[in-house]
């Protein structure tokens, strides 16, 4: 431990992420004060709290969720729960994003967070300072400026600060020659809602993640002309009447038609950018952290957690590609054995040294700078390696073969796979349900 008093903790978020940081912080009273969490919203929940308006609320805060209003889980509830907290019995295994909501909810009340988070408040700066202790040399804090719902500003400090602002919420938007052709509607996936007004319409639908094709098939059936422009190998699996797929869009010629990467060019009346989302942490300073923000990856990060330079700064979820709540639950509590120092880290060097090789050896695979933070495969041994070291149960094998059970399923008939309902029979079986 940093010292005799007890360590005081900022959280930046009530999302999920944010909410199971304040939890175990909360869970351990005779090591942490309670935690602060800043909200920039009036809820919690983040990404799933659907707000139907777009763009920015009335303070001029741009609107962080991308939720839309059709939108199912794409895994089922018994693997996308927080290891210690299971969705409602009752419920299918694929849920409306309404259900995770009362979720998030729920566990937030049941592990009484809620009066420690300062709802409608901003975190504008996060800053090391060093101090002076008497003894035990300098040591590092961490002023944070916030500012509320009348825009008075606070700074407040704090031993560690967990970063939990999420990475879905500023669309990263591609350049695309001759845009300025094309006369008909742009939007970004983070502002779509509900397919009812592009009933009828022709769409190009660029990009093939989650939201692309989600999306595709959405507008496919309110009788839209979706075109699904990827770089992926094309989908093999049926697609619904309406919707076909063309290589990646390469411009748009004068005539503000869309031309595609095999020659072939199409009009349409609506381009929906699915192309994804950019790191941005506005309140931090990267380079005073010894961090590289960029759009498409931060680093250095030692266990994908922590700058080297400062390691008592955590920056929660930020790899994709991964169970998102079983991660946050592995990541926090490993992060809290660090600041209470019972999960040694090597010295700054080391860690420096240990990530440019890891990076390194991901780059000579061929693996884009956009993709180092994707971490499919490897989070099994990643989340068993922090239970290892973080003194904690690791998320049991049954995890890992249902979720790729549901990746292979979603792989075969993106349309079905929803309708599988599971349940699981023990630490290493599932089977299927009614
Ligand atoms: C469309 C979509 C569908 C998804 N579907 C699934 C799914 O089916 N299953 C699944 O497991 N995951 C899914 N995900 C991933 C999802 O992002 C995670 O499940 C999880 O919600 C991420 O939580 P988070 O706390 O990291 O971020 P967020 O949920 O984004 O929460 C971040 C919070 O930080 C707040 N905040 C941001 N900046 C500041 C600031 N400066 N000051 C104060 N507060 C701030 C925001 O208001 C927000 O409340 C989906 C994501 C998207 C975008
Ligand atoms: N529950 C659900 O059903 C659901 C629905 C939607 C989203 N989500 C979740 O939300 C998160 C974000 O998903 P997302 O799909 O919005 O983002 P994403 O996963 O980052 O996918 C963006 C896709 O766009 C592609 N792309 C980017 N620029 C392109 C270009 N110029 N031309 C062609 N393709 C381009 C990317 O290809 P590259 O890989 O080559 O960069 C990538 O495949 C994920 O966690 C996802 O699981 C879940």
């Amino acid at each position: 431990m940093l010292g005799m008093s007890k360590l005081r903790v900022a959280v930046v978020g009530a999302g999920a992420a944010g909410l199971c940081a304040a939890r175990h912080i909360l869970a351990r009273p005779g090591v942490y004060a309670p935690p602060v969490v800043y909200e920039l919203t009036e809820n919690v929940g983040g990404t799933w709290c659907y707000e139907e308006r777009v763009g920015c609320y009335g303070n001029g805060h741009p609107i962080p969720s991308s939720m839309y209003k059709n939108l199912r889980t794409n895994l089922p509830k018994e693997v996308m729960m927080f290891p210690d907290f299971p969705f409602d019995d009752q419920l299918p295994s694929f849920l409306p994003h309404q259900e995770v909501q009362r979720y998030l909810e729920r566990y937030c009340q049941s592990h009484q967070v809620t009066p420690h988070i300062k709802f409608s408040t901003v975190v504008e700066e996060v800053k090391p300072v060093t101090l002076e202790t008497e003894g035990a040399g300098p040591k590092t804090a961490w002023e944070v400026t916030s500012s509320d719902k009348e825009g008075l500003q606070k700074m407040e400090r704090f031993d560690s600060v967990f970063v939990c602002s999420g990475h879905y919420s500023d669309p990263c938007l591609p350049d695309i020659p001759g845009m300025e052709h094309f006369k008909g509607t742009v939007m970004h996936s983070h502002s779509y809602r509900f397919p009812e007004p592009y009933s009828g319409q022709s769409i190009v639908v660029l990009g093939a993640g989650a939201s692309g094709l989600d999306i595709s098939m959405e507008l496919a059936g309110v009788n839209a002309q979706v075109i699904l422009s990827h770089g992926k190998p094309p989908f093999t699996f049926p697609l619904p009447p309406g919707l076909r797929q063309a290589p990646p869009l390469t411009r748009v010629n004068e005539d503000g038609t869309f031309c595609f990467q095999d020659g072939s060019s199409t009009r349409a009346q609506v381009l929906l950018l699915c192309t994804g989302y950019n790191y941005t942490f506005s309140y931090l300073r990267g380079e005073a952290l010894g961090l590289d923000v960029r759009k498409e990856l931060v680093s250095p990060l030692y266990r994908f957690i922590m700058p080297p330079a400062f390691p008592s700064l955590f920056i929660i979820g930020v790899c994709k590609l991964i169970l998102p709540f079983p991660h946050f639950h592995c990541q926090v509590q490993f992060a809290l054995k660090v600041l209470e120092g019972s999960a040694p880290l090597p010295s700054r060097n080391q860690m420096e040294e240990e990530v440019r090789e890891q990076l390194e050896a991901k780059r000579r695979l061929g693996v884009p700078s956009k993709h180092l933070l994707r971490i499919q495969n490897e989070q099994w041994g990643y989340c068993q390696d922090l239970a290892r070291d973080g003194h904690f149960a690791p998320l049991p094998a049954v995890t890992r073969s249902l979720y790729e059970e549901v990746w292979r399923s979603r792989s075969v008939h993106p349309q079905n796979y929803r309708k599988a309902n599971y349940r699981l029979a023990s630490d290493t079986q599932w089977e299927l349900s009614d």
